[in-house]
């Protein structure tokens, strides 16, 4: 039937759930495998499941020319040189919706960490300096009747817009495309343009893929440009902050906090957002829940199983649909 090569260990069975006539061989480490591992590993093998820690490029297609599908186990494939596979021929899906929710949760928990210093907090108290109740410590933000600005309103922009509802916060995005009139009505958001989301926002959370378009979209200027004490979210792809700006303006005191679960050049953190007390930092956590992380790898893998048999893969790339 075919060979499929996984590049990490996922949490489900991936040779129990497919057919026995399926050889499927799986990364042995629980770390990324270098390219020329990948090589090895995914060599005579018509589909590869990938993760965002694997850069698939030209060369790599070129060096398994056996591989006729990229299954990617994420619904950002930035890793994933597109205009190559499209000029190979090469199947790329990924695993929309099947994370949304799991990723909203956790922008919120980052919001909520920021505007309320929670870690600040727990620190002081692991520290044994937590001396008792005082009506000056650790104060932080209040959400309700503040804008909260939305960079991207796709499928988890908008699953973070509905959370907000329940939070008392008005909701502006700015967005490629337009939302339907209907949905914009049901959360009450409002299209603005980039310049309006800087400056209306109290808290600005991103939500969109990283492209040419949006590498670097958050700079010195506009950080510069968000309210003063406003809160930066971001658990969409580290390159759309310029982490170095974002440290600059955190130490002038013109922002409040900073939640990140990505980085510019993740796994590094810039070393200067390390030290701040007012930054939140999550290692990539956003589909991490069990059930969502089982999702994700058995949309990929059902994908990877139809293609081989000649069938129409569920989720292809947006680009290649
Ligand atoms: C994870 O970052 C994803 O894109 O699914």
């Amino acid at each position: 039937m075919g060979r499929l090569f996984v590049t990490r260990r996922l949490p489900i069975d991936v040779r129990a759930e497919t057919a026995p006539e399926l050889d499927v061989a799986v990364f042995g480490e629980d770390r990324a495998p270098t390219r020329a591992e990948l090589i090895d590993g995914a060599r005579g093998s018509q589909a590869i499941l990938t993760l965002v820690s694997d850069p698939v490029d030209g060369a790599l297609l070129d060096a398994l020319p056996s591989v006729r599908h990229v299954a990617q186990v994420a619904v950002g494939y930035d890793n994933v040189d597109v205009a190559a596979c499209r000029a190979r021929g090469v199947l790329v899906t990924h695993t929309p919706d099947v994370l949304t929710d799991a990723t909203a949760d956790l922008t919120w928990a980052l919001l909520l960490a920021v505007a309320r210093r929670v870690r600040e907090g727990e620190a002081l108290l692991r520290s044994g300096r937590f001396g008792g109740w005082s009506p000056t410590m650790l104060l932080g933000v209040e959400l309700a009747g503040r804008t909260l600005g939305l960079y991207g309103f796709g499928r988890i922009g908008r699953a973070v817009a509905r959370r907000a509802r329940g939070f008392g916060m008005r909701i502006v995005y700015c967005s490629r495309s337009r939302a339907p009139a209907a949905l914009e009505a049901a959360l009450e958001a409002e299209a603005v343009s980039f310049d309006a989301l800087l400056s209306r926002s109290d808290v600005i959370s991103l939500h969109a893929p990283l492209s040419e378009a949006t590498r670097g979209r958050f700079g010195a200027a506009e950080l510069a440009a968000m309210r003063p004490g406003a809160i930066l979210v971001n658990t969409s792809r580290g390159p759309l902050v310029d982490e170095a700006a974002l440290a600059a303006a955190l130490a002038r005191g013109h922002l409040f906090g900073a939640g990140l679960d990505v980085f510019e050049r993740e796994p590094e953190v810039h070393p200067a957002l390390l030290e701040r007390d007012d930054v939140v930092l999550l290692p990539h956590l956003g589909s991490a829940t069990e059930a969502a992380r089982q999702r994700m790898a058995r949309t990929a893998l059902t994908d990877a199983v139809r293609v081989l048999l000649g069938e129409a893969p569920r989720h292809p790339i947006p680009e290649l649909s």
